[in-house]
């Protein structure tokens, strides 16, 4: 066996493969220690597309509570998208029985949106295909008036597998008036209905919504459950693509009276339940920072400024006025604001020209600050995009995405930030790699980004040496088959391995990247998983979950990549602990021997792994890839990395 001795005296480096092949030798010197770690690298962003906040994040049970889709005789809601084979609702899912003649949408005077279904005696919508578990409580309500004065009577009930639950008969008035209503279900079933039927009269119905009786402010208990055990520090929300097509003040104010629209960048319907006094709860609530993304596409200086004057400023401005009304009395003081996303591309809502753009920045930018001096901006960068051809000035030719930011608009942001997917992607199936070229995918993409920028940075003459330093407020693999609702890809173990590399990654470029936000956290692209009933850590959520809340936080400098094998450490704020964790991609068991340290004879070890490298997790079934908490072990005879596993040990230094 050949043995490698490299010796890099300026960063106290000696890595030596001994003669077994499974054992590595690291030398690590606890002085010489990196910046440290910034806890918003574990970050994560949400985003209004396919079923991360509706169906994910918010607890609304029913599809189209606001009839943004026209009721008609016609009951085909489901649409399937030809290129990924996903069901999404793309007609009314609301379905007549009775004589379809007797239900209109009404234009004149809507509750919300454009229309208002008008029912007449005899006929009733229902709603299929939720999902509800024996004996648990659903709460909901119904706004409805009766038409032309006359007193209506309307029922609300529940049907499981046929047999109905009774809820409530309501007898409306002639203006609109909203009635709780609530069910126990007495069995389980994913086939369940809600059924309104108009039993006297003619009614209007305003909204209605359904809701599990067990839900935190509007907001999935299970989902929330697993989100406070991610323990994430900074959201990143509303997109992505959708913030260039949001209009913020579409989610404020009297909830069900909030405009459905068609979800301006994805598919679906953006249903305004979940706005920005929901963003700021939900954040209150898994106790993180909000981090918001300004609409620099379709939107304009004018409208962020607005944004922000809602979210900071007090009961003197119009914005803090607003936001009192809506009962927020103390600011909500949302420090970090993405100015814009991904602007350079043509997929993106309103994307422009580098040189048109860069203006834009500029002058959103200075309104945001000019109504509150103390926020964190982030610009939007790309290090390899040259978006020449939408520009025929040839100057723009030679000039990426990030430098002509840089050049232009330096001052006026914090952080740039930059954004990545690896892996393979729906559209090309085949080009899965082998496992040891799948895991690294992910660190050398943030690598290839951190050297870039070291370079372009040093040559851009206005910066005089500054670093900006960089968000990576998206990145992921990004591949396989939706299941779980548009982009909903699962993970599996290999995956997971790959993400850990990728925190390593941040960690030795700590001072360089203080912010990351993993794309995306519930279903979509996400580090967690939902069924209408259940939620669950993907594999790559849970190593997101136990670095962030056993990793230490003062990287130590050391090149801990040994062939396949990945190790970091770093110590913890007191210096007390030293963590080391390391991931093997292999299928052999590696062990590491920590050379000229006094070490303990043991030490707390987890470990993520499981059955093969294709393993994976579903809601509500056993975990194929799990955090195996091992206690303390011994490791007088080195740590032990199982084969494809992501390890963590936690180690008493000796003083
Ligand atoms: O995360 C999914 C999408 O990927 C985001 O909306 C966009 O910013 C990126 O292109």
């Amino acid at each position: 066996m050949k043995s490698i001795i490299i010796s890099l005296l300026a960063i106290n480096l000696l890595v030596i493969p001994l003669a077994k092949a499974e054992t590595v030798n690291i030398k690590l010197d606890l002085k010489n220690q990196g910046e440290a770690i910034n806890p918003f690298i574990y970050g994560q962003f949400i985003e209004h597309l396919g079923r991360c906040i509706y169906g994910g994040i918010w607890a609304e049970m029913l599809e189209d509570r606001k009839f943004y889709f026209p009721i008609t005789g016609n009951y085909a809601p489901y649409v399937s998208l030809t290129d990924t084979g996903y069901p999404v609702v793309g007609a009314s899912p609301w379905k007549i029985t009775g004589d379809p003649s007797r239900v209109k949408m009404v234009k004149k005077e809507p509750f919300v949106g454009d229309h208002t279904p008008h029912l007449k005696k005899g006929v009733a919508i229902e709603q299929h295909d939720l999902a509800v578990v024996s004996g648990k409580k659903y709460i909901g309500y119904i706004w409805l008036k009766s038409d032309n004065s006359k007193n209506a009577r309307v029922s609300v009930s529940l049907m499981i597998d046929g047999k109905t639950i009774p809820g409530k008969v309501i007898s409306s008035g002639d203006s609109y008036e909203k009635t709780d209503f609530e069910f126990t279900a007495n069995k389980d079933s994913d086939r369940a209905t809600l059924k309104i039927e108009a039993l006297e009269g003619e009614v209007f119905i305003g909204t209605v919504s359904l809701m599990p009786g067990d839900n935190i402010k509007g907001m999935r208990r299970d989902t929330i459950t697993l989100l406070k055990e991610l323990n994430a520090p900074l959201y990143r929300w509303p997109g992505g693509n959708f913030t260039s097509g949001y209009d913020w003040h579409d989610g404020i104010g009297d909830r069900d009276r909030r405009p459905p629209r068609k979800n301006p960048a994805w598919t679906g319907v953006e249903h305004n339940d979940f706005g920005t006094d929901e963003f700021i709860a939900f954040c209150r609530e898994i106790n993180t920072e909000p981090m918001i993304a300004a609409n620099t596409g379709f939107g304009d200086a004018y409208c962020a400024a607005e944004w922000v004057e809602y979210c900071n400023s007090g009961a003197k401005t119009t914005g803090g006025k607003y936001r009192i009304e809506n009962g927020h009395k103390t600011p909500f003081n949302v420090k970090y604001w993405c100015v814009g996303n991904e602007m350079f591309g043509d997929w993106q809502l309103g994307f422009m020209q580098l040189k048109q753009y860069t203006i834009k920045h500029n002058i959103v930018a200075k309104a945001m600050w000019e109504k509150d001096p103390g926020l964190v901006l982030v610009g939007v960068g790309s290090f390899d995009t040259i978006n020449a051809a939408f520009d025929p000035d040839s100057k723009q030719r030679n000039r990426t995405w990030s430098r002509g930011m840089l050049e232009e608009s330096a001052e006026y942001m914090n952080m740039l930030s930059e954004h990545f997917y690896v892996g393979r992607v729906p559209w090309n199936q085949d080009e899965r790699k082998p496992v040891l070229e799948h895991v690294p995918m992910v660190k050398n993409s943030i690598r290839e980004r951190v050297e870039a920028h070291k370079k372009l940075q040093a040559s851009i003459e206005v910066l005089k040496g500054r670093f900006v330093p960089i968000t990576l407020d998206e990145w992921n693999y990004w591949h396989r088959d939706y299941v779980y609702g548009e982009l909903g890809c699962i993970y599996d173990l290999q995956d997971a391995l790959g993400i850990a590399m990728g925190l390593h990654e941040f960690f030795r470029q700590s001072k360089y990247i203080h912010a990351a936000n993993y794309a995306q956290t519930v279903n979509v692209i996400g580090a967690i998983k939902t069924t209408k009933t259940n939620a669950e850590f993907d594999t790559t959520g849970l190593v997101l979950k136990l670095y962030r809340n056993q990793f230490g936080s003062i990287p130590l400098k050391f090149i801990g990549e040994i062939g396949a094998l990945d190790v970091m450490a770093a110590l913890n704020k007191t210096g007390e602990i030293l963590t080391v964790s390391a991931v093997n991609p292999t299928d052999k068991e590696i062990v590491i021997k920590l050379d000229a340290l006094s070490l303990p004879s043991d030490a707390v070890n987890y470990v993520i792994t499981g059955e093969k490298d294709t393993s994976y997790n579903a809601p509500g079934k056993k975990r194929g890839v799990d955090i195996h908490n091992k206690g303390k072990v011994s490791i007088n005879g080195g740590l032990k990395a199982a084969p494809l596993s992501a390890s963590l040990w936690e180690i008493k230094i000796n003083k």
